[in-house]
This record gives structure tokens, sequence and C-alpha cells, in this order.
């Protein structure tokens, strides 16, 4: 989701280059996360490093340099493409005297714009108190932080100005309440087990297409109305697949490279939803020059929620995009593995929807013989 109106703030970017080789990708993608939150990235500061910095993990003259940067543009604050330590992001704000944004906290800031229900809003809360709570910097004033912006924003920033003692409270109440609602879900969960329905889990890098296609599965079909499911997780639809009957059909949150850990820690629950999945489908932006990191990242992050072992269909997604011509791919043993489609343009979709069909009679017959 990158169509956020900018709020106006004005951001001066700082990306190290540590000999990593996707440099280029990484500050592609840094940019549009900044923009996704909301801010204009101005400036761009970049740099060879061996080792980051101790003390302002820049270095001192990497330091003069971003607060001329931020000067020149007027920046309202400096987000660095790093994970910065509390102390390190302390003596920044105090060298450049602007508000300092980590990655983290930008990606925990994009998730708190982002998250519709209930049980999102309160990961994203947890996530953020978690790691606010080693960083709680009193310099910005109280008038700032009602103005919000990147990192001063979301169900987190409420308690900001409580001490530490009320935050740990929060901390474990917002825990206790996701263990209850992950408790529900497992209830859920057994049900649909019962019915043989297939359960198919959306993952994918952001901006892979992975809602696009969720919007373009669920619209397209016949499916039973959304109230009936008001009880599952909004973005959890059935879906009537021609030949096989109903599928669950669940979208997840996107998946990033160097996901922040308080984040993986806090969607554990939503995640497991994943684990449990009968299929995933891995949405690939196959049009993008980063596309090999990418699945990468998310076969590392789907390895961390303990999803490894799902069986996987790869959705090699905006073919439009590439002029490649939608089909099917199959493994050695002739089962379905990567369906070429664009999301946007419908081509393919029935490929996919086919595929779907398939691995829901296989699903349904396996349940029966488990059964019987
Ligand atoms: P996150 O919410 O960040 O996880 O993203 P997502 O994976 O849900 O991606 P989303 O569906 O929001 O799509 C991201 C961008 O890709 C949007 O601008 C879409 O319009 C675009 N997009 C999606 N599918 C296609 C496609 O088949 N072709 C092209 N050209 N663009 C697409």
């Amino acid at each position: 989701m990158f169509d956020r109106p900018a709020t106006g703030e004005n951001a001066i970017l700082v990306q190290l280059d540590f000999g990593e080789d996707d440099f280029a990708e990484r500050l592609e993608e840094f940019r549009l996360l900044v923009t996704s939150a909301g801010a204009r990235p101005l400036g761009v500061v970049s740099g060879r490093r061996s080792a980051p910095d101790s003390a302002t993990f820049a270095g001192k003259g990497k330091v003069v340099e971003i607060a001329d940067a931020a000067r020149l543009h007027e920046a309202d604050l400096v987000v660095f493409n790093h994970e910065l330590a509390p102390g390190q992001q302390r003596n920044l704000e105090k060298a450049l005297e602007r508000r300092v944004v980590d990655r983290s906290s930008l990606i925990l800031d994009i998730f708190a714009l982002r998250a519709r229900s209930h049980e999102g809003r309160l990961q994203v809360e947890l996530a953020q108190l978690q790691h606010l709570a080693t960083r709680l910097v009193r310099g910005w004033t109280h008038l700032e932080r009602q103005k919000g912006g990147i990192g001063l924003r979301g169900p987190g920033e409420k308690q900001l100005e409580t001490d530490r003692r009320l935050l740990g409270k929060r901390v474990a109440v917002l825990k206790d309440r996701l263990k209850q609602l992950a408790r529900q879900r497992a209830v859920r969960r057994r049900a649909r087990v019962r019915g043989e329905v297939l359960a198919v889990s959306l993952v994918g890098y952001t901006n892979a297409g992975k809602s696009t296609l969720f919007n373009a599965l669920t619209k397209a079909g016949v499916y039973a109305a959304d109230q009936l499911f008001a009880t599952l997780d909004t973005t959890s639809r059935r879906v009537f697949v021609e030949g096989a009957g109903q599928i669950v059909v669940s979208d997840t949150v996107g998946f990033i490279r160097d996901l922040p850990h308080a984040l993986v820690a806090a969607f554990r629950a939503t995640l497991e939803e994943t684990a449990h999945a009968d299929l995933l489908l891995h949405v690939v932006d196959s049009a993008s020059a980063d596309r090999d990191q990418q699945m990468a990242a998310v076969a590392a992050v789907l390895e961390e929620i303990g999803a490894g072992a799902v069986p996987q269909l790869v959705v090699w997604n905006k073919i439009d995009a590439t002029g490649v011509e939608p089909g099917v791919e199959h493994d050695d043993c002739g089962n379905i593995a990567r369906v070429r489609l664009s999301a946007r343009t419908g081509a393919g979709l029935d490929l996919l929807r086919d595929a779907l069909a398939a691995a829901a009679r296989e699903h349904a017959c396996q349940a029966r013989l488990a059964s019987a």
C-alpha cells in the first residue's frame, strides 16, 4: 500500500554501504518505505564504511555531512535505513538537532498506519512499546508529539509520556489479550479442518501484489457473503472455486528483509495462520530487479515462523510489466510449482484457479481418507 498522501514531513535519508551487492535496490525500497510512511525524501546521504561507528553509527565526518544536508533541505527528520542502538540514536539527535528514526521505527510506523483489525492494532502497539521501551527519549516536546510524524504516531505513542512501569503493565495486558485472540483463532482453525476446507495463505514481499491478487480472486468467483465470516479475521474470505467448492484464502502482512524482530514476535499469532495453512501462494513481483533477494527474504521469514515446510505455489505476478505469457510450470514430480499471471489485468488468473481447484480436491480427498 503505497498510495498514502504525504503529510509534508521533509526527510533526509541515510543509507551507508557496508559492501552489500544490492545497495541500489535497497535504496529504492527505502525511498518507497519513507514515502509510504507519509514523508518527503528530499536528500540521500550515503558512503562506504567497513563497520558502524559505535557512537553515531555513521561516524563523525558523515554526521557533519548529514547535518549540512538537513539544514540545506530544512529537513524535519533524518531516517536511517539501519538499525540504531538507543545510544547511537540519542547521540545523532543531539548532533543533528532533529528527530532521528531508524529502520525498525520506520517499519513499525507504517504498520501503525496500516493496521486495521483490532488484533492488528494490538500487535503493532505491542511491537512499538517493546521497541520504544529501550529508547524513551524525552527531548521532544509534547506539542511535537501531538503533531505526529514518523516515529511519533500510532497507538504506542500514547504510552510515550508514561513511565516504564506503566509501560511494562501495558505490555503484559496486550500480550494477554493477544494470547486470548490466538486461542480463539485456533478454535476457528480446528472448525475449518473438520470442514475439509482448503486453507490458502497469500505470502510475499511487500508490494508484490498480494492484496491485488486477493481482491481479484475473491471478487471473480461466486463467493459466500462476507458477513458469514464476521468472526474470521477481516483478511480471510471464503472463495468458491469451480469444480472444487469452497476454499479459505487469507491475505497476510507483507514481508520485508530485516523485518524488525519485535514485529515478527508481535505478529507471530497472525503469522501462525500462515504456518497452519494447507498451501501458501508465494506472490512474487516478477518485474522487480530485486526479486531473487525478495524471494529469499520471504523464505527466511517463513522459516522463522515455522512455515518453511508448508507446500508452496509460486505466483509469478506482474507479467503485464515484463511481456511474459501467462502459463504454468511444473516441478520434477509433475505438480504445479509456478503460475505466471497478472493480478492487475487478470491474465492467467484462470490458471491459478484451476491449480487451486486441483489442490482443494486433493485436500478434501486426503481429509476423507484420514477420517475414514
Ligand atoms: P503490501 O501491502 O505492501 O504487502 O503489498 P501487496 O503485496 O499487497 O501489493 P499490492 O496488491 O498493494 O500491490 C502493490 C502495487 O503493485 C500496486 O501499485 C498494484 O497496483 C501493483 N500491482 C499488483 N499486481 C500487479 C500486476 O499484475 N501488474 C502490475 N503492473 N502491477 C501490479
